[in-house]
């Protein structure tokens, strides 16, 4: 990362009307919550298709549970680090500001983002699995949730694998990337398309693509602007240069 690079992305950013930030497990990395992929990521300790799809849960509710109880804690146990803080002055000065985050880990509505999607879900929510209610997920409650309404078990409130978004969901998220003059997408590997789609209908739109990203990502060669670096470092940075 150059200081040039930040300095133009600084020049897109200032005053921009209308923006767009995509986060993945990147950002929250430095607070302490393991990434996906990579060296140390969950997907490298834990087999996915035995944990996050709905075929899983239907085989073994209980496996599956233990394991999102066990990373709800971890999330419980992790603070919001620089960069969520600085997405949140972000929206503050930015009259028009979406923020679609792929991170399930509660650590953005937590830093304060209100301007939030949360695409994939949300570590601290259940949802039944008949009636489909979504509710909080007290971190002392019953190890296996159940509906208070009508019964049934709850499951997860994640988009798992095979599974396809919630309606509505993306397509909010792409009028807002329509209509955006600047897109970051901060902490993602890209390797889950629609996400990426979004940031990149954005940069067909008009918008400036801005990427922060220690390593190349799947977004990477699309990106007008490579920040090179960990998004606790950048994105203040990139905010604060801006303003
Ligand atoms: P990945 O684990 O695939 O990618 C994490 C990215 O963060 C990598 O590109 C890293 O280089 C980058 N990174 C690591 N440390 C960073 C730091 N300090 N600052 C900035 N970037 C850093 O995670 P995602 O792309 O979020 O889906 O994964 C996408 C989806 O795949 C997840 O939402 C999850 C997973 O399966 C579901 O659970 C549905």
């Amino acid at each position: 990362m150059t200081a040039d690079s930040l300095q133009q992305a600084a020049d897109s950013l200032a005053g921009a009307p209308v923006v767009l930030a995509v986060t993945g497990a990147g950002i929250s990395a430095e607070s302490g919550i393991p990434t996906f992929r990579g060296s140390g990521g969950l997907w490298n300790g834990f087999r996915a298709e035995e944990l996050a799809t709905p075929q899983a849960f239907a085989a073994n509710p209980d496996r599956v549970w233990s394991w999102y109880r066990w990373r709800q804690q971890l999330c419980a146990q992790s603070n919001p680090n620089e960069a969520h803080h600085a997405l949140v002055t972000l929206e503050q000065r930015c009259p028009d500001f979406l923020l679609a985050t792929q991170n399930v880990d509660g650590l953005h509505p937590r830093a304060g983002s209100r301007a939030l999607i949360e695409l994939h879900g949300c570590i601290d929510k259940s949802r039944c699995t008949k009636c489909g209610q979504v509710r909080e997920l007290a971190l002392e409650g019953d190890p296996i949730p159940h509906c208070p309404e009508c019964g049934a078990m709850a499951r997860p409130h994640i988009l798992w694998f095979g599974e396809t978004y919630w309606p509505g969901i993306i397509e909010d998220a792409v009028a807002h990337a329509q209509r955006a003059h600047v897109a970051i997408v901060i902490g993602t590997s890209g390797r889950v398309w629609p996400p990426i789609a979004i940031a990149l209908k954005a940069q067909e739109c008009g918008a400036t693509l801005i990427e922060i990203n220690p390593e190349r990502s799947e977004l990477t060669e699309h990106a007008d602007i490579w920040l090179q670096g960990s998004a606790s470092e950048w994105l203040p940075a990139l905010v604060s240069a801006s303003s």
